[in-house]
């Protein structure tokens, strides 16, 4: 869970605390930040927003989208950045356990930027800061199997804005296809749910690799309707979006997911005129098979935009936790606002 106290955004964790007036606020911050790096001189205001501010991006687990967005998304604010990404050129080779590391990169930054195979490593970051005299805000950027919560809110981002003109994601059907029990990103997404109303979630999933019921109880608890199946042609044309993802083969002990029927499990130009004209296709990326590169082509298809949605968004949870909304606000307004 992420510390919010009055609307307030401190460490980033998991996707389970965010209630619905944080996440409007944050899309509505997204939109704003963009709409500011397009107005003339824009960019340079932004920059000028945090130019004493440091960021450490510590990302053990190889990544390129999550890396990257938060690395220009702190450059845009003017954040300077620090980075390890290969655990071999840190001190851990020399057997610093990762609470040193992490107080140690505490010491120089003012916000940590975290992604490890490891789940529970963000929580366990952000619980050794409440015992150091200088804490610095903890950011999961993807934590093992379990949570990526950034991904999560940019999720949100790109289908309130795909839905912009339909209400929103109230009342929609939403699918998320794929490795759902090893995927953190549709696990973060689940958590997100139940704050928005009549939303029915369709897990399309082969057996083996079905949504964890520690999700599936949360989402009972919430009243979040949802229905499990393996076949994806049977609900293709009831549903509003369709979220695929790839086969987390990393995880694999005993190659489980070899052999693995990806075409029961895929989309393709092939099974595109069965989904409804105004749907949309979400991927968190990368992709494996599962989308033909063709798809890509279809205006259903919105993954390439949900990547660059991802950098203003984390561009909005950086401004929130650094509480500079209301000189986004100002920016916002134009010149005249710009003091
Ligand atoms: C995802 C991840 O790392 O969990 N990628 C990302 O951050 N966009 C999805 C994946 O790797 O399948």
């Amino acid at each position: 869970m992420q510390s919010e106290m009055a609307g307030r955004l401190y460490h980033v964790l998991d996707s389970h605390g965010f209630e619905r007036p944080l996440l409007d606020e944050l899309c509505e911050l997204t939109t704003r930040i963009r709409n500011i790096a397009k107005m003339p001189g824009g960019a340079r205001e932004l920059q000028m927003l945090l130019p004493e501010a440091r960021a450490m991006l510590y990302f053990p687990q190889p990544s390129t989208r999550t890396f990257l967005s938060f690395n220009n998304a702190c450059h845009i604010l003017g954040i300077r950045t620090s980075e390890i990404r290969d655990p071999a050129t840190s001190s851990e080779v020399k057997g610093e356990s990762f609470d040193d590391s992490i107080r140690t990169f505490s010491s120089y930054v003012d916000v940590i930027i975290m992604r490890t195979p490891e789940a529970g490593y963000a929580a366990r970051a952000a619980a050794l800061m409440g015992r150091i005299p200088r804490p610095v805000p903890i950011i999961n950027a993807g934590s093992g199997k379990d949570q990526h919560p950034t991904q999560a809110l940019l999720d949100i981002y790109t289908l309130e804005r795909s839905f912009a003109e339909r209400g929103g994601i109230d009342g929609k059907v939403i699918a998320m296809m794929g490795d759902l029990r090893r995927g953190r990103t549709v696990r973060s997404l689940c958590g997100l749910m139940r704050n928005y109303r009549d939303v029915h979630l369709v897990l399309v999933a082969p057996p083996a690799f079905a949504m964890e019921e520690d999700v599936k109880q949360r989402l009972r608890a919430h009243g979040t309707r949802f229905t499990e199946t393996s076949r994806l042609s049977e609900v293709l044309p009831e549903i509003d979006a369709l979220y695929v993802t790839r086969m987390q083969t990393e995880w694999d002990t005993e190659g489980e997911s070899h052999g693995m029927d990806y075409a029961q499990f895929s989309i393709n130009p092939r099974n595109l005129p069965q989904l409804k004209h105004d749907a949309i296709i979400m991927h968190p990326l990368p992709r494996g098979p599962e989308i033909d590169p063709a798809v890509d082509d279809d205006p259903r298809a919105v993954y390439w935009r949900q990547e660059r949605n991802g950098m203003w968004m984390r561009v909005a949870i950086l401004v929130k936790i650094f509480r500079l909304e209301d000189r986004i606000a100002e920016l916002a307004s134009g010149p005249a606002g710009r003091g």
